[in-house]
């Protein structure tokens, strides 16, 4: 039996439409300067209508360079993991549309909802998995066309989202390197303050439902941030805790971007210097599942993190979710 999961390779692909705030001032009644005080947020990344690429592709795309990233061949996967809400269809999975295309045939594949906290959620699952020796080298994706579900007219929520995918390659680990810990949580209580309660069995399809847009995000933005910040100190905590970590043990915070303020707040009360915090909102938007993985992926990239550093990455989302995971690389 492994000691635990350790990192393998990363990799990252985000949507090919770029879209900046001064593009949405022409969508919406809104500002950059509203967008950049409020959330952070000048650009972000899109899959439009016309790219034609679905999920799978953002999955493939970025489980490709995670695999070589690694040295490992799509063959050597036993289990393909990916953290989504906006998969390619309804059933099946997006990750067995991923395992088709990468030609990985000696895996399993299974989608996790648990929407932003979906990457957290599944390094959890990857993690027991390769510690009881079930599974060897897992590929786990968040990955997130968010866009495909935002109401273009309601200005609360269309300038903060964009879709991409982050992945990671997992094996096991004998020595120092890998999972320290993780901590997850949910609170279905709240569900109604961030969801899209459409087309499925609650609400089903029909012209009442698509009238009602009950097929789009629907977000009680305040209420959202408030609990954001309270969830992601207690799973920051949590994970430090069963780590055995202080704040100063931990290089380099990689929160949820899903907003500035909210990555400030959390910084704040553990005390963690911006230096210390990978942000990239500024570039991408919320990209929910997706988020934790690419901003995991540019962090090793710009060496803000080294072998043997610990990362500390932290995630709040709809559910509400959320989760935190520390990772000695
Ligand atoms: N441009 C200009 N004005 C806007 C915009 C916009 N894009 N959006 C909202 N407003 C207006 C509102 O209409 C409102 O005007 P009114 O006072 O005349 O009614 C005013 O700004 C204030 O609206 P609030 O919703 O109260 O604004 P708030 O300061 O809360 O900021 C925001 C809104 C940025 C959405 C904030 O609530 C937030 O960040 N919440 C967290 C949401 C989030 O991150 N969700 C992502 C999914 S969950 C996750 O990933 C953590």
């Amino acid at each position: 039996m492994a000691l635990r999961a350790k990192l393998l390779g990363t990799g990252r692909a985000v949507g090919p439409t770029c879209l900046t705030n001064d593009d949405l001032c022409r969508i919406v009644d809104t500002t950059d300067e509203w967008i950049v005080s409020r959330t952070g947020i000048r650009e972000r990344h899109i899959v439009g209508s016309g790219d034609d690429l679905c999920t799978s592709d953002l999955c493939t795309e970025a489980g490709r360079k995670a695999l070589a990233a690694a040295g490992l061949e799509p063959s050597d996967l036993d289990l393909i993991l990916v953290g989504t809400v906006t998969g390619d269809c309804k059933f099946p999975a997006t990750a067995v549309f991923t395992q088709a295309k990468l030609g990985a045939r000696n895996a399993s594949a299974m989608d996790i909802a648990a929407a932003c906290s979906g990457f957290v959620y599944g390094l959890e699952l990857a993690d027991a998995l390769i510690r009881t020796g079930q599974k060897k080298h897992v590929l786990l994706i968040g990955a997130e066309v968010l866009t495909s579900m935002v109401d273009w007219t309601d200005r609360g929520t269309c300038v903060l989202f964009g879709d991409a995918a982050g992945a990671a390659v997992l094996g096991p680990s004998d020595d120092e390197t890998g999972v320290l810990s993780t901590y997850t949580k949910s609170n279905g209580e709240l569900a109604e303050l961030l969801w899209a309660p459409g087309c499925g069995t609650l609400r089903r399809l029909s012209p009442e439902s698509l009238a009602n847009k009950d097929h789009l995000i629907h977000m009680q933005g305040r209420h959202v941030y408030v609990n954001a910040v309270k969830c992601m100190a207690d799973a920051t905590q949590q994970a430090m805790d069963r780590a055995g970590l202080t704040p100063a043990d931990v290089d380099l915070l990689i929160p949820h971007q899903a907003n500035i303020r909210i990555i400030e707040a959390t910084c704040e009360r553990f005390g963690f210097p911006l230096e210390k915090t990978m942000i990239n909102v500024d570039r991408y938007g919320n990209t929910s599942a997706a988020s934790i993985p690419i901003a995991l992926d540019e962090a090793l990239e710009m060496g803000r993190i080294h072998k043997g550093q610990v990362a500390l990455m932290t995630v709040f989302g709809g559910g509400f979710t959320w989760a935190a995971s520390a990772l000695r690389i």
